[in-house]
């Protein structure tokens, strides 16, 4: 075979080669120790003068070419392995990603909002960082009013603090509404407390507050009655307790029947058969006052929920710092 021949018929294997294996089979045929172009390469020495030369020259070439050649195919080989690597089966199952869902507290929170929707109530929002103003004094609690230690609060200074319920609210609505309304103001509240099973720095209330000509303790009860059996999805009996806020009179606490023990008494109710789920009352004249509306010609109720109370009762939830630690084995249960 000469060197013309050698050339065509390499050049013509090394571009059909159909894989790295057969590849490198040719490699060594040609240019390998014993490889066919090696042994003229060799051979050269033996050689006359001129004919070495010419000879020495062109295999020389050859085998440059042929290097590169099959350096070339080996890139090109390898890369369609990697094709082959990253190669996708269009028709295998897709693989699922986990999806999260929504907190516990933000599912009751939407639920409630939804009922009192239904109920004719608007549901509006009021800033965290509040006044003193709004907080306490427009609610009838002055800087020395012994009610101020039941709100243990953060202040940012002797104006600004966070908002220790959200109360605040129905005097801020009622400056830029007119009567008659309904509203509930959802939101979270700070508390200097030290925490324990029910007590948290953090928590959340809805704020409630009709206001109308001829509202009566009645409407109250009947407007909650009638949320507390959409919440709970059956009848629930519920009583009314006098007690003291600043801003109602009368004040009282809406009790609601324990549903964990159907108002036998258990640990949860302290044995009395009934939970303190709403504080309300008929809103005092001062607040009316406050918000420039006329007392002789409005009345209404206010209301303040606790919603984290709300949630652990609905899902039997005994310790209120779980809805806060982002525990996953808890939070994956609802
Ligand atoms: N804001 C009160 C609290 O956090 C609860 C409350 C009581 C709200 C009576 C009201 C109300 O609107 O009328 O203790």
């Amino acid at each position: 075979m000469n060197l013309k021949e050698l050339r065509d018929a390499a050049l013509k294997e090394v571009l059909g080669a159909k894989n790295l294996e057969e590849l490198e089979k040719l490699e060594i045929k040609y240019l390998g120790r014993k490889g066919e172009l090696t042994e003229i390469l060799r051979g050269l020495k033996d050689m006359a003068e001129d004919e070495r030369k010419k000879i020495g020259n062109f295999a020389n070439q050859l085998k440059y070419e042929l290097d590169g050649m099959i350096e070339k195919k080996r890139k090109e080989l390898g890369k369609s392995l990697e094709a082959v690597k990253e190669w996708i089966d269009i028709t295998a199952p897709g693989k699922k990603l986990p999806a999260g869902h929504l907190h516990p507290r933000t599912q009751v929170m939407r639920q409630v909002e939804k009922i009192f929707q239904s109920l004719g109530f608007s549901v509006i929002d009021g800033p965290e960082l509040e006044t003193d103003y709004y907080n306490f004094e427009a609610l009838r609690i002055p800087k020395d009013h012994p009610a101020r230690d039941m709100q243990d609060t953060f202040y940012i200074n002797d104006n600004l603090l966070l908002r220790t319920q959200t109360s605040p609210n129905q005097v801020r609505y009622m400056e830029k509404h007119n009567p008659p309304l309904r509203v509930i103001v959802p939101g979270k509240c700070f508390r200097r407390d030290s925490t324990d099973a029910s007590h948290e720095v953090q928590f959340y209330q809805v704020e409630g507050l009709m206001v109308d000509k001829n509202i009566s303790v009645a409407s109250f009860k009947s407007v909650i009655s009638a949320f507390l059996k959409q919440f709970f999805n059956r009848e629930v009996k519920t009583r009314l307790r006098p007690s003291f806020f600043p801003f109602t009179e009368p004040s009282f606490e809406l009790d609601m029947e324990c549903l964990i023990c159907d108002g036998k008494g258990c640990s949860v109710c302290k044995d009395t058969g009934w939970l303190e789920v709403i504080p309300g009352g008929m809103v005092h004249p001062f607040v009316f006052k406050s918000a420039g509306y006329s007392p002789y010609e409005w009345q209404g109720y206010a209301f303040g929920m606790g919603l984290d109370r709300m949630v652990m009762m609905k899902y039997k939830i005994n310790d209120v710092r779980l809805l806060n630690f982002g525990d996953m084995r808890f939070l994956k249960q609802f």
